[in-house]
């Protein structure tokens, strides 16, 4: 089922090489973020792109926009799929990250580029103190537009969003949707949730699962059963 992202959110290359082994061929992507990058580096996303699985690099890049573009064509050299900036970094840095992409040569693949509008940890009072009087859901809103203008190929977007923002961009962008919980699972911190099925019914294009897979006695197991419901 290739809309499944598995966010490998563990510390160590021995921990995610094994849910890679338990899970390849029934997942569309392989999620590595911060955290397991900065323990592991590029040469376990090598490691996952050289197994035939497909890597979403969850590293939300904002910076100036010559070391966005560089960081970009990097990332696309590693061979991930999918990768994320922040749209808060603004449009010329949204813009260079894409000219990065559409300078690779041929041979290379071209990532996703998904942009990060506001993270789900903000709360209106947290944008605020940064110096954003809008409130969240018109802040999301209008960096999803950025994301557009910039022609970025799709957005991250939280449950809850994913209604109002399907609407305000049609369907030429691809929304990846974490905050993922199958019925009667365990919430761990996350709030604003939906089920795998009610996610995809509202409109993602995939789905970001870390927890209810990864940290099951059972992972093949739990996935299974989150096909066998979609
Ligand atoms: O374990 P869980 O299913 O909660 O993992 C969700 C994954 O999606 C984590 O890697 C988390 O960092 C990421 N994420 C999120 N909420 C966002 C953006 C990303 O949970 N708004």
């Amino acid at each position: 089922m290739n809309q499944i992202i598995v966010a490998l959110d563990v510390d160590s290359r021995a921990e995610a090489l094994r849910l890679v082994g338990q899970l390849r061929q029934r997942v569309g992507l392989f999620k590595v973020g911060s955290q397991l990058f900065t323990a592991e580096g590029p040469e376990l996303v090598r490691e996952i792109v050289r197994q035939g699985e497909k890597v979403f690099l969850d590293l939300k890049f904002h910076d100036i926009p010559n070391t966005v573009g560089k960081a970009v064509a990097a990332a696309a050299r590693l061979g991930v799929s999918m990768l994320t900036l922040h749209t808060a970094g603004g449009l010329k840095m949204l813009s260079a990250a894409v000219a990065a992409v559409n300078r690779l040569p041929a041979a290379v693949e071209r990532p996703l580029l998904l942009g990060v509008t506001v993270l789900t940890s903000l709360a209106d009072e947290d944008l605020a103190q940064v110096g954003v009087d809008a409130g969240a859901a018109l802040q999301v809103s209008r960096l999803a537009g950025l994301a557009e203008e910039a022609g970025l190929g799709g957005i991250v977007a939280s449950p809850e969003e994913l209604g109002p923002l399907r609407r305000q961009l049609g369907s030429a962008l691809k929304i990846v949707t974490p905050g993922i919980r199958p019925a009667g699972s365990d919430l761990n911190d996350q709030s604003r949730i939906a089920t795998p099925a009610a996610a995809l019914r509202a409109g993602a294009d995939y789905l970001v699962i870390g927890r209810p897979i990864t940290a099951s006695s059972d992972p093949p197991a739990s996935l299974e059963k989150i096909l066998s419901k979609l």
